[in-house]
């Protein structure tokens, strides 16, 4: 939620700032600002996107070297212009920009105002910035650093926050406690943001925060000390980018351009991980555990949105294959419903970001149970891949468009690796299986190009259902959870109402829905499930439903009983899942963007949910 950038250093701050904000925006995107520190803090910001921002900054001044920056999400107050990033003290003395909340404000508010501070916005974040004034001027010998450290000695709560003061001119402090930070060092120069996409370019070396650190920062200095005043341990990390994976290139949306590399992102998962003969599966980041893991009594599979559903996926493909029983939990649930764990659990956390609140508190719960606790992360060096025991990185590569795609397939490819090789080794698969299943796999990418080759057949399909206000999705097995994780992207990017259901629970309710106006999006390939799912088709059907299939090729049969088809490669069941979500992904973006939807940063969301 929300993106940070700062800087430090001998250039002029603000096209970092700028620039920075746009790589960050997806993370949120209601309001934004930036503030220099030139002698005293100008600060600019307003309501809507960075390039409102840039428009609105224009004709000001914004000479300086030293600035933060800040793209927000609302959790207290609307966004509007006062409650946008960074705040300023009372007597501008500080300029804060804050990621996450601060649950302790109200009453931190109260014993500031009993000291006559005033306040401007409705945000959690402008009371911690005027707690860092009040100690700041409670006596000469607290410097800033200190004040900041005093101030976040009283807050309960989560933060990444990027603090400048008027009279430490020179210097940038950051802080974090739940929410991410990185420091990119350069050559005279510092700079922080949330996550690394904004270094790309200036910088390859970069220092993750840990939580509970504070950093001092001047252009030629960087102190890291903890909260309490001792020192940090950090290591300096390499990030190897470029510039082009954050870029759209020829395409019109980062999702779309991310849709259309899963061949490539699904290859990319596979390197190194897949023997070149196709006869065995390494995971490099589990070979240490591997032998825990065998003997693990039960695996819990924890995410939240699109990562839970690929955790669903595990669920089928773990418990068919590995045998071993499986639970599925909301991250944001898991965490609150006291959850009895053992030393023989294994808790595997799937999150794209590797940052989301729900899913890395979850985590550290199962750690302190006593549970063996693994990460399956895209973004590498992100909190939950730092935090875990081991961990496999799906290696998707940056996404930025807030609706997940190709980190999904990531993850689903991840989690099928992981269910064969436990298979394999606990003897619950013959030899002969597993080949065929991993060969199966690797032909994968190839399918999806020939399922990608004909997108504009699905943008045709698409405009006959884009006026429809609702939809079901149906599925089965495995693929269920593509149900679920196609009408989460409809709901996402064309805020069409959508709901998935197994299909066999249709006939307990949903069925009600069913009429003339209702597009039904029914995953049936050919597998196990086929006459099952054919006979649910019919009860659509039956009551004049407009269904559209997603089957094998050359299923002549489905082609005569419903209204469309979207047509997949004919495959194993236990990779059905990195197939069928193909057209789904491009179904919902063609109607989303032919409802003139925002389908890269599409409303009220935001790409990393940090805050509770
Ligand atoms: C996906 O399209 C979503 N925007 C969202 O549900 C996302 O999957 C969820 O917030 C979890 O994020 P994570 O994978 O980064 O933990
Ligand atoms: N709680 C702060 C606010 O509402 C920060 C939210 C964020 O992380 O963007 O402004």
């Amino acid at each position: 939620m929300c993106g940070i950038v700062g800087y430090v250093g001998e250039n002029k701050v603000y096209p970092f700032l700028i620039q920075g904000l746009k790589r960050l925006e997806y993370r949120g995107y209601d309001s934004a600002g930036l503030a220099i520190s030139n002698g005293s803090l100008l600060v600019h910001k307003c309501k809507g996107r960075v390039a409102d921002l840039e428009r609105h900054v224009l004709s000001k001044e914004t000479e300086g070297t030293v600035g933060i920056a800040h793209t927000r999400w609302a959790t207290h107050g609307e966004p509007n212009d006062r409650n946008a990033h960074p705040h300023l003290s009372m007597n501008r003395h500080f300029a804060l920009v804050h990621n996450g909340i601060i649950e302790n404000y109200a009453e931190l508010k109260i014993d500031l105002a009993k000291n006559g501070y005033l306040f401007q916005s409705e945000t959690d974040t402008e009371v911690l910035v005027n707690l860092i004034e009040f100690f700041y001027q409670q006596s000469d010998e607290i410097n800033a650093e200190i004040a900041v450290r005093l101030a976040l000695s009283k807050v309960v709560g989560a933060f990444g926050i990027a603090v400048i003061c008027r009279e430490e001119k020179d210097q940038l402090i950051v802080a974090r406690r739940g929410s991410p930070l990185v420091i990119g060092i350069g050559q005279g120069e510092y700079f922080v943001a949330s996550d690394a996409t904004p270094l790309i370019g200036y910088t390859d070396n970069v220092i993750y925060l840990n939580d509970n650190d504070v950093a001092v920062i001047t252009k030629n200095n960087l102190t890291l000390k903890t909260l309490d005043d001792k020192p940090a341990s950090f290591k300096i990390s390499r990030v190897d980018r470029s510039i082009g994976e954050i870029e759209k290139g020829e395409f019109a949306h980062f999702m779309l351009k991310e849709i259309f590399e899963q061949p490539k992102t699904i290859e990319d998962t596979f390197r190194g991980r897949i023997s070149h003969d196709h006869t065995a599966i390494v995971l490099g980041g589990l070979l240490d555990i591997f032998p825990k893991l065998i003997k693990a009594k039960r695996i819990i599979l924890i995410g939240c949105g699109t990562s839970w559903h690929a955790a669903l996926v595990g669920e089928y493909l773990i418990e068919t294959y590995a045998r071993v029983p499986v639970e599925v939990e909301y991250a944001s649930e898991f965490r609150y419903r006291n959850p009895i764990l053992s030393a023989d659990d294994v808790v595997i956390a799937i999150s794209q970001s590797g940052e989301t609140s729900d899913t890395l508190v979850a985590l550290r719960m199962a750690k302190e149970r006593g549970a063996t606790i693994l990460g399956i992360c895209n973004v590498v060096g992100s909190s939950i891949a730092r935090e875990t025991d081991a961990g496999v990185y799906t290696h998707a590569g940056i996404e930025i468009g807030v609706a997940s795609t190709k980190a999904f397939t990531a993850q689903v490819t991840v989690i099928t690796l992981f269910a064969l090789k436990l298979a394999f080794a606990k003897g619950e698969i013959t030899e002969a299986h597993y080949h065929e299943i991993i060969q199966e796999l690797t032909e994968i990418p190839e399918k999806i190009r020939t399922i990608l080759a004909g997108h504009l057949r699905i943008e045709e399909i698409a405009a006959k259902y884009k006026d429809a206000s609702n939809a079901l999705y149906l599925g089965r097995g495995a693929l269920f959870p593509v149900a679920l994780e196609g009408a989460l992207k409809l709901k996402e990017i064309s805020y069409l109402h959508a709901e998935g259901y197994a299909a066999g629970e249709m006939k307990h309710g949903p069925i009600a829905l069913v009429d003339d106006n209702l597009p039904v999006v029914v995953v049936a390939p050919k597998d196990h499930y086929y006459e099952k799912i054919v006979s649910n088709i019919q009860e659509v059907k039956a009551r004049k439903g407009n269904i559209i299939a997603v089957a094998t090729e050359g299923d002549t049969v489905l082609k005569e009983m419903v209204n469309d088809v979207f047509e997949i490669p004919e495959s194993h069941t236990a990779v059905a899942p990195l197939l069928a979500i193909i057209p789904l992904q491009l179904f919902s973006y063609y109607i989303a963007v032919m409802r003139g939807c925002d389908v890269d940063q599409p409303r009220n969301l935001a790409k990393s949910v940090t805050v509770e």
